[in-house]
């Protein structure tokens, strides 16, 4: 019998209890800061607004009126589901769509605020989304960020390489040690970035990196 989104049923269990305790697992984090952030980066969102892994909608009640249009995307069922029940409790109007952020069903350039947040560490092919995410953008359109990457410090790198694999069964997927700002660049993002501390949380997820990145245009 297929599983959602190609998972052993392990895999799809475990996603289902990732789903109900992410918010408490977050709740100190988001307490300590996290919250104020996600507030202050989504001042900047406009137009239609396209947010990748919008997991149980912890962004939603930050979106301000200048968004036009709001589409949540999405590919986990149980996530999916916390999602639209938050939606259904706020007053803002948003679609959810079930997809991985690799293949956005969405025409070129037609977006203008692109939203990731704890999500380039999840996805499978990071530069895969990345090229998709700068496909959908308009040419002066950006990508709005809070991303947790490999540390800077040698022996936190080495303590994200080591913990790597079990981290990556315990969260749903998550590399902690991913250089996602350097993919961005690869990709072809000019990217303004600040490092800064996930208070709240294992270190094995610091740094964050919070900032905005747009098209490079040729020429
Ligand atoms: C750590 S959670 C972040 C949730 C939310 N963005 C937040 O800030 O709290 C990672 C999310 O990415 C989603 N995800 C996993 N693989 C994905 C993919 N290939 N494309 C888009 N989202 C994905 C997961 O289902 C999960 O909801």
């Amino acid at each position: 019998m297929p599983t959602p989104y190609g998972g052993s049923y392990l895999r799809c269990m475990w996603l289902r209890i990732l789903a109900l305790v992410y918010d408490p697992f977050l709740w100190l984090g988001e307490h300590r800061g996290m919250r104020r952030r996600r507030s202050t980066l989504l001042e900047d969102a406009v137009g239609r607004v396209v947010e990748i892994g919008a997991g149980t909608g912890l962004n939603v009640e930050h979106y301000p009126d200048a968004v036009a249009d709001l589409v949540l995307v999405e590919p986990d069922p149980a996530m999916r589901r916390r999602l639209a029940h938050r939606l259904r409790r706020r007053t803002r109007a948003g679609r959810i769509v079930d997809s991985p952020a690799e293949h956005l069903p969405l025409p070129d350039a037609s977006v203008d605020t692109v939203v990731s947040t704890l999500v380039l560490c999840t996805v499978d092919e990071p530069e895969r989304a990345l090229r998709e995410i700068a496909r959908v953008l308009r040419p002066d359109g950006q990508l709005l960020f809070i991303e947790h990457v490999r540390a800077s410090s040698r022996f936190l790198a080495a303590c994200q390489d080591h913990l790597f694999e079990p981290w990556r069964r315990f969260a749903g997927g998550c590399r902690c040690n991913r250089p996602t700002v350097e993919l961005m660049r690869v990709c072809g993002f000019e990217v303004t970035a600040d490092n800064v501390e996930w208070r709240g949380m294992p270190a094995i997820v610091r740094p964050l990196v919070v900032g905005r990145a747009t098209l490079v245009t040729a020429g």
